[in-house]
């Protein structure tokens, strides 16, 4: 809230609005007239957000929509100029926990994953269709799973005994295939992040959407991403820097400069913004969130 600074007049987007705790944050602070558009790919979520933001009326716009059409949904809803966006990626402890759509290694589940259950393809369909090297590939990129290539033949071999169509299943697979070494972190860890990043296509989605964030946002305007996985977080990271930066990107055969770069943000944020160790201890799931902020130039 400290680095979106919200304010009365001024008009805000939450892209990621889930049960809508940010948004009445920025509801409260920007009041009596700031407006707010929240976006969330799950229609169970803006269910949620609906009952809680209910109190602010008007004031409070909600869209069931990917925050890949950010730009074109913010539009529609006459949010072309904006003093905020905020994306508070990844999932909520109530999917997580609650939404039986497989997210969870510790519930057998449909082996869904998708954050919107209404398009794309499941995490039980890319277990089937992907090749053995595309399951190493995907494991080893989106998970850092250091025994892809282990973890990958098992699925295949697996799968051709029966169909994988529950969690419960897939983990059974997981930990055969890792044997019963102590580890750090549950054997299935790595796997499911790397099956819920490609089902819903995490980080193209973030990439076009930070694009489309900077345009909407007016002179001095904030940009605010918190992100739970180091992938993520990199991407963040690194687009941050591009949009910082005034190095020229004219091919070096080029004897002037022609793009005429100039930088559309100023970073807020040196080093990413951490939990502290009191949070941690109160909400264990904040341990991994970095926070990233910008201003638009
Ligand atoms: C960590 S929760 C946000 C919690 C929220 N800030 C709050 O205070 O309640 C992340 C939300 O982002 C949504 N989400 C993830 N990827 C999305 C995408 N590409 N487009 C729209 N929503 C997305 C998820 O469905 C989830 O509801």
């Amino acid at each position: 809230m400290r680095l979106l600074a919200p304010r009365a007049e001024a008009r805000y987007v939450d892209a990621t609005v889930n049960g809508g705790g940010h948004a009445a944050g920025i509801m409260e602070r920007s009041s009596p007239d700031g407006e707010l558009l929240g976006l969330d790919a799950d229609p169970d979520a803006i269910a949620r957000a609906r009952e809680r933001l209910a109190g602010f009326g008007t004031r409070v716009h909600l869209v069931h929509a990917n925050f890949r059409a950010l730009a074109e949904v913010a539009r529609a809803e006459g949010f072309d100029s904006v003093a905020g966006v905020l994306f508070d990626l990844g999932l909520s402890s109530d999917t997580l926990e609650r939404s039986g759509r497989g997210f969870s290694f510790r519930r057998d589940e449909p082996l869904d994953m998708r954050y919107d259950p209404t398009t794309g393809i499941t995490a039980a369909e890319l277990l089937a269709r992907s090749s053995e090297r595309e399951l190493r590939h995907l494991l080893r990129t989106y998970g850092e799973e250091p025994a892809a290539a282990r973890i990958a033949r098992a699925i295949v071999e697996a799968r051709a005994r029966t169909p994988l169509r529950t969690t419960g299943q897939l983990v059974a697979v997981i930990e055969g295939a890792l044997g019963p070494a102590r580890r750090r972190i549950h054997a299935a860890t790595r796997t499911f992040q790397a099956l819920r990043i490609a089902v819903n296509d995490e980080l193209g989605s973030l990439q076009v959407a930070l694009e489309q964030a900077v345009s909407l946002l007016a002179r001095g305007g904030r940009l605010v991403v918190i992100a739970f996985h180091s992938l993520e977080d990199r991407l963040v990271k690194q687009f941050l820097r591009n949009e910082s930066s005034s190095v020229c990107r004219c091919p070096p055969q080029l004897p002037v400069c022609v793009c005429g770069r100039a930088p559309r943000l100023a970073v807020l944020t040196r080093k990413p913004v951490v939990p502290t160790p009191a949070e941690v201890a109160a909400n264990p799931r904040a341990r991994s969130a970095k926070l990233r902020a910008a201003e638009r130039l």
